[in-house]
C-alpha cells in the first residue's frame, strides 16, 4: 500500500513544480498541511534580505535546514533605461503584500529580490566601486554554461508548499488576496517572468522525485538524504556565517552578492559503479572513506565535515588513492587569510527541464559572498584542472571529486540589496 505521507509530500513538490491556480488548490486540499500559514508583520523583518538563518529549521547540531519548497522567478524590465519612482513604488508595493502576508519564516515565505550587472548598467551611475558584480563567465575550460542577465532574480522559500506557490501568484498578480491580505500591486505590473525554476531539498523529497533523468532505476537515492547524491551539505562549520557575506558600508550596507548556478546531474555511475567508500572519497576525501569519518548520509559529522584535515593532503592523495574529493578541492579556495569560511552556499534539488515537461535532476547552486570573485576563485579551485598534472589517474572529469556527474547549464550574478532598497534600487541609492 502507498505510504500516504509519502504521496502528500510528492504530491506537495510536484505542485510546486507544475505551478498555477490549480496546482495551488491541490496543495491547499491535501490532507495534514499543517493549518493556517502565520501571517506577517511588516515592521519585523530583518533588515537583510538574504538574513533567513535565525528564521528557518535548524537541525540538532546546529546546521541550517533550508525551506523544502522554493522558487526562483527571473523576471525583465521593458526597454532598456531605467526603471521610474512610480515603478519602484509598484515592485515596493507588491513586495509588502508578502511581508503582511506571511511571517518571515520557514512556516510562512523568506524571499529576497536581487538584480544583476545588467540591471544596473540602465543607469548613467555605476555600481560603488567597492562592489564586485562582474558579468557572470565560464569558470572552467570545459563548462559553457547559458548566462542569466535578466535584471531581477526573486527567490521565494518556504516548508509550506501552499504559501511558496500562492505568494508567487500574488506577485504575478494572478491572485485577488494573498493569505488573507489584498494584493494590490504585483511584479508582474512592472516587469516580464522570463523564467520560472523550481526545487526543493530535505529528507524524503529527493527519494520520492528520483524518477527523473539522470538518476538510475531502481530507488538508489536514500529516504534520508537531503539531496540526490545521498550525502548532507551545508555543515554550518562548513559555511560563512550571514555577517560575514554582509556589506558593512556603502549606501548597500546589509546587502550581498549572490551568484546562482544550475547544475544538470547525471547519476549512473555514481550509483551503479561505486559503493559507498568510493562515493565518500568522491565527495568528501580519500582519507574520510579510509578513517570511516562519514556514516550514511553523514548525519554524524555533526557540525563540520572535517575536511580542513584533509586539504594539504590533496596531492598525496591524487597518487596514492588516485582520486580526489569534492569537498577536499573546494575547500582549498573557500578560506580567507585568518581561516574563515569565505562562501554560504544555499543548494538545492530541482527536477525541472527549463523548456520541455521533461523530469530532469539538476541542482540549482546559490551562494552569498561579500565579492563575487570569492565564489569564482572557489569555483575554480573545485574544478581542480590543476590536479590531472599530478597523475594520470586523475583526470579532468574522472576521479576528480564530483565532476563526472555534474554538469554546469546556467549562470547568473547578483546583488541583493538591504530590505531599504530592495525595490528597483539605483546604483547610488543614498545620493
Ligand atoms: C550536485 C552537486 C553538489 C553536491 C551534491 C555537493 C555536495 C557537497 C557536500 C556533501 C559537501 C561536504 C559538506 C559541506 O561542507 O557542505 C560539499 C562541500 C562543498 N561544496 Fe559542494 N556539492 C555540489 C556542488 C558544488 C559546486 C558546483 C560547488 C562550486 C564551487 C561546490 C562547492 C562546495 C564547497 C565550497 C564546499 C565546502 C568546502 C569547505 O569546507 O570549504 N559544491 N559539497
Amino acid at each position: 500500500m502507498t505510504d500516504p505521507d509519502l504521496s502528500r509530500r510528492a504530491l506537495l513538490k510536484t505542485a510546486v513544480a507544475v505551478g498555477g491556480a490549480s496546482a495551488l488548490s491541490a496543495c491547499l486540499d491535501a490532507p495534514g498541511t499543517g493549518g493556517p500559514v502565520p501571517t506577517g508583520d511588516p515592521a519585523n523583518k530583518p533588515d537583510s534580505q538574504h538574513a533567513w538563518r535565525e528564521y528557518i529549521r535548524t537541525d540538532d547540531h546546529g546546521n541550517s535546514l533550508l525551506p523544502r519548497h522554493q522558487v526562483l522567478l527571473y523576471a525583465t524590465l521593458p526597454g532598456d533605461g531605467p526603471p521610474s519612482e512610480s515603478d519602484r513604488e509598484t515592485l515596493e508595493s507588491a513586495l509588502s503584500v508578502l511581508d503582511r502576508a506571511y511571517e518571515w519564516s520557514a512556516e510562512g515565505v523568506v524571499h529576497s529580490v536581487a538584480y544583476s550587472p545588467s540591471y544596473f548598467e540602465r543607469f548613467e551611475d555605476d555600481l560603488p566601486e567597492a562592489i564586485d558584480l562582474p558579468d557572470p563567465t565560464p569558470l572552467s575550460s570545459f563548462e559553457e554554461p547559458t548566462f542569466d542577465t535578466q535584471d531581477i532574480l526573486v527567490h521565494l522559500a518556504s516548508d509550506r508548499a501552499a504559501a511558496v506557490l500562492e505568494a508567487e501568484q500574488a506577485l504575478r498578480g494572478r491572485r485577488d488576496r494573498a493569505n488573507g491580505v489584498e494584493v494590490r500591486a504585483s511584479l508582474t505590473d512592472v516587469a516580464t517572468v522570463d523564467s520560472r525554476r523550481t526545487g526543493f531539498i530535505g529528507a524524503g523529497l529527493p527519494a520520492e522525485n528520483q524518477d527523473a533523468e539522470g538518476i538510475p532505476e531502481g530507488d538508489h537515492v536514500p529516504e534520508a538524504s537531503p539531496l540526490f547524491m545521498g550525502f548532507k551539505a551545508g555543515f554550518v562549520g562548513n559555511q560563512a556565517s550571514e555577517d560575514a557575506v554582509t556589506f558593512d558600508s556603502g549606501p548597500f550596507a546589509g546587502g550581498t552578492t549572490k551568484t546562482m548556478t544550475n547544475l544538470r546531474q547525471r547519476l549512473d555511475d555514481w550509483y551503479v559503479e561505486q559503493d559507498d567508500s568510493e562515493r565518500i572519497a568522491e565527495m568528501f576525501s580519500p582519507g574520510h572513506a579510509e578513517d570511516g569519518l562519514v556514516e550514511g548520509v553523514g548525519e554524524n559529522l555533526g557540525s563540520d565535515s572535517r575536511i580542513d584535515q584533509f586539504v594539504d593532503d590533496i596531492e598525496d592523495d591524487a597518487r596514492e588513492f588516485g582520486r580526489v574529493g569534492h569537498a577536499q578541492k573546494a575547500a582549498r579556495g573557500n578560506r580567507d587569510d585568518e581561516g574563515n569560511v569565505k562562501l554560504l552556499r544555499r543548494h538545492f534539488e530541482s527536477t525541472d527541464d527549463i523548456g520541455s515537461d521533461q523530469s530532469v535532476a539538476s541542482l540549482h547552486f546559490p551562494t552569498l559572498q561579500t565579492a563575487v570573485s570569492d565564489f569564482e576563485d572557489v569555483w575554480e579551485a573545485m574544478a581542480g584542472e590543476d590536479l590531472p598534472a599530478v597523475t594520470p589517474a586523475v583526470r579532468q572529469r574522472v576521479n576528480n571529486g564530483i565532476l563526472e556527474y555534474i554538469f554546469v547549464r546556467r549562470r547568473g550574478y547578483f546583488l541583493v540589496p538591504p530590505r531599504r532598497h530592495r525595490s528597483l534600487p539605483t546604483p547610488r541609492p543614498d545620493a
